[in-house]
Parts: C-alpha cells; sequence; structure tokens
C-alpha cells in the first residue's frame, strides 16, 4: 500500500497478560513480524508486563507503548506512573483518552491534554483517542462530539507535537462489540478529524498526523479499513491478544 504517510498499527492489550503471558506474546510477534518494514508496530503491555517487553523487543521492529500516564511529573500521586517513568523502559508511544478510562475513571478532554503536553516534554508519542457513542451517531452529533474532543484533547500542542501526535479514530460502538465502522464511516470520519487539525494548525500540519482507527479490527477486515485514503493504521484490542490474528492484521495491511 502506498501512502505518504507510513502506516502505525498498535495493539492495545488492556488489562491483559501476565509477564509469562506477554512474553510469549510478543516473542511470537518477533517471530513472525521480523521482515515488516512497511508499517511501524507497536505493542501497548500493561505497566507490571513493560520491563520484560521492554528488553524482549530490544534490537528489533517492534516499539513499546504504555496504556496511559500521569499529567504530573513527580509527587505525592499514589498509584500514579510519570512519564519519565516510562522513558525508563524505552517506551516510545503512550495511549491517552481511551474511552475505558474516559467512561470509567471520567478522564476529560483538559486533563488529557495536559497528558499530551507532559508526553511531549518527556519525548513520548501520545495517541489520544477519541469517538462518538452510538447515541451520538445515532443523534447526528458524530461531527460535533468529534470536534470537540480533537480540539480539546489537543489544546496547546505546537504543529511540531502536533506531527509527532498519533490520533485514533475509536467509534464506542464499535470496542469489542465485533461492530467495525463501514469503510465509508471510517473515511468519512477521519477525514472531518483531518479538517478540524487544518483548522487548529495548518494543511501541512493536517496533512502530516496519523490517523488510526479502532474498534473491532480483524484479519478480515484490516485491508479494507488501511486502503482508506484517511486511515493510517489501527489501534487494535482484542485481535491484538493472540500471535495469529495481529500478525495477520499486519500483514493484511501492507
Ligand atoms: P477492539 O478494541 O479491537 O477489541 O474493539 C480496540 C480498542 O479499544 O483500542
Amino acid at each position: 500500500m502506498n501512502k505518504d504517510r507510513k502506516l502505525i498499527i498498535a495493539g492495545n492489550w488492556k488489562m491483559n497478560k501476565t509477564v509469562a503471558e506477554a512474553l510469549d506474546l510478543v516473542n511470537g510477534l518477533k517471530r513472525e513480524l521480523a521482515a515488516v518494514k512497511e508499517v511501524d508496530i507497536v505493542v501497548c503491555p500493561p505497566f507490571t508486563a513493560l520491563d520484560a517487553v521492554s528488553k524482549a523487543v530490544l534490537d528489533s521492529n517492534i516499539r513499546l507503548g504504555a496504556q496511559n500516564m500521569s499529567e504530573h511529573n513527580v509527587g505525592a500521586f499514589t498509584g500514579e506512573i510519570a512519564a519519565v517513568m516510562l522513558k525508563e523502559f524505552s517506551v516510545r508511544y503512550v495511549i491517552l483518552g481511551h474511552s475505558e478510562r474516559r467512561q470509567y475513571q471520567h478522564e476529560s478532554d483538559a486533563l488529557i491534554a495536559r497528558k499530551a503536553a507532559c508526553a511531549h516534554v518527556a519525548a513520548l508519542k501520545p495517541i489520544v483517542c477519541v469517538g462518538e457513542s452510538l447515541a451520538e451517531r445515532e443523534g447526528n452529533l458524530t461531527e460535533k462530539v468529534l470536534e470537540t474532543q480533537v480540539r480539546g484533547s489537543l489544546a496547546g500542542l505546537t504543529k511540531e507535537q502536533m506531527e509527532e501526535t498519533v490520533i485514533a479514530y475509536e467509534p464506542v460502538w464499535a470496542i469489542g462489540t465485533g461492530k467495525t465502522a463501514t469503510t465509508a464511516q471510517a473515511q468519512a470520519a477521519h477525514a472531518f478529524i483531518r479538517s478540524v487539525l487544518a483548522k487548529m494548525f495548518d494543511e501541512a500540519t493536517a496533512k502530516q498526523v496519523r490517523i488510526q482507527y479502532g474498534g473491532s479490527v480483524k484479519p478480515t477486515n484490516a485491508r479494507e479499513l488501511m486502503e482508506q485514503p484517511d486511515v493510517d493504521g489501527a489501534l487494535v484490542g482484542g485481535a491484538s491478544l493472540e500471535v495469529r490474528s495481529f500478525t495477520d492484521i499486519i500483514k493484511n495491511s501492507i
């Protein structure tokens, strides 16, 4: 597939995998994906497996991501993890504002923007998630919700920081449900998000930013999604937990 922007496919392992299970998975991925150069491959294990997975992916084409981080750099924040602590494990990416955190931890756009700023200070690339609920889609509010989330969660970033930020468009109704957005729905949302970026920054910056699709991505639908002009990769949950399915998603996307 020939696009100006390099595809980035990330596995969001969520709260799955002990250290031993994480090593099994990542070692399998290393074996299967060693020859892939066309795609940036990222795995996002839980914090407890970062150390082991970090050592396992040294000298490989697999990059490491975390699933969340604090909006503070240091101090009395029990249970939180700072960007510099992630850097110690060679983490390059961090998922911010996943819909599960927006829903269960009540993360706001403003909080996500503060986290994104912290990530950039530590030279971590944020993967900022946005997406509408089913009620919002059915109420014709998709564009309004996406514009609010994109403007709010990326507020204050410089153009240079924006170019180093990945956006994941994840319609909430498609996450873990087996329902995927149609290719037309995905393309329309991605093009809309890019148009918002052009208004916030400029056309050139908007063209640089990679926008992933997420929500029930599988080996069977990956290719048609990646063929859409504004879809630059995938954020994969369930299907990233097995060597075969994650490998097939990547190979089918090339
Ligand atoms: P899913 O999850 O692939 O299991 O739908 C995607 C995500 O939540 O990032």
